[in-house]
């Protein structure tokens, strides 16, 4: 039988997560299978009690469910419950809890491509205030990055991300104006919109005409693997890190999660850019 997981979300045909936790799978020897449940929003309450019902090992959650679904659950983590989003659910002998590994696998990621960066005299700067804005300035501040900036298009969006501070990281409000003339100032600059998605690749939240070389730009977009605002960072002589690691590592937090077993990466991250670039 094996572990029983599963991905709720609306669409979610189109998710990479089970290819990626089949091959976590294959390279633990860990059974079990991963299945989408798609949900519309009005039948969330009823998809999870069926699956606690069901025996559900774990899930996985996406849009648009992060936030309504705390609402079901027997529990949720702190770091989870101060972001305000949950992507990954255990079942715990019945009881359900509720986890948030976008911004720790954010960070996993970072760590194996570019370990300098998260010195903690280094300075952040991040683009946008969603959901994936909060997990990401939540692991940062707490893996000890003193000085972080936050930009988006609604300024007041950013402020609320302040009442993340238990964490005593001087943070710094922007615009994406104020971004963009002060770049020169950030070792770590982490793109969190969906700006530059496909199929609108050719557009950038904002110009990194004054980014620093060797700075680390971060996208968390993955289709394209190689954003406009990426491609720009590589001409500029800066270091580029794609958003597929991102999914990677939060799916690898997640099977851990689950399972209590840590898959080895192996040659992963080239079977997604392949299966990402549709070969
Ligand atoms: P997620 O949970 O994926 O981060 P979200 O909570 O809807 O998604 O947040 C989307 C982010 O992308 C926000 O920072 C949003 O900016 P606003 O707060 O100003 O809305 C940003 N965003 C989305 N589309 C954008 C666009 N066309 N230009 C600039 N920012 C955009």
């Amino acid at each position: 039988m094996g572990y029983k997981l599963g991905l709720i979300g609306y669409p979610v045909q189109h998710s990479l997560s089970p290819f990626i936790h089949q091959k976590f799978m294959e390279n633990t020897g860990i059974q079990g299978s991963y299945q989408l449940f798609a949900t519309e929003p009005n039948q969330l309450e009823k998809r999870v009690n069926e699956l606690k019902r069901a025996g559900i090992s774990g899930f996985n959650v996406t849009v648009p469910h992060k936030q309504a679904v705390m609402s079901y659950l027997d529990e949720v983590d702190t770091d989870a419950y101060r972001i305000g989003a949950v992507n990954t659910v255990v079942n715990d002998k019945g009881r359900l809890k509720g986890y948030n590994t976008d911004g720790s696998g954010y960070l996993r990621s970072l760590a194996e491509a570019y370990p300098d960066v998260l010195r903690q005299e280094k300075k952040a700067l991040i683009l946008g205030a969603g959901g994936a804005a909060r997990g990401i300035y939540r692991a940062l501040a707490k893996h000890g990055i003193q000085r972080i900036g936050i930009a988006n298009r609604t300024k007041s969006k950013a402020e609320g991300l302040l009442d993340l501070q238990d964490l005593h990281t001087e943070t710094e409000i922007l615009s994406y104006s104020e971004a963009e003339s002060s770049l020169d100032n950030y070792d770590l600059i982490v793109q969190t919109t969906s700006v530059g998605m496909s199929p609108e690749y050719d557009e950038q939240v904002i110009s990194l005409n004054k980014v620093k070389p060797h700075t680390v730009v971060s996208d968390i977009v993955y289709k394209p693997l190689t954003t406009k605002l990426l491609r720009q960072a590589g001409d500029l002589g800066a270091r580029t890190h794609q958003g597929h690691t991102m999914l990677l590592y939060q799916a690898q937090y997640a099977f851990e999660i689950w399972t209590g077993t840590h898959p080895q990466m192996e040659s992963l991250v080239e079977q997604l850019e392949q299966r990402l670039r549709g070969k």
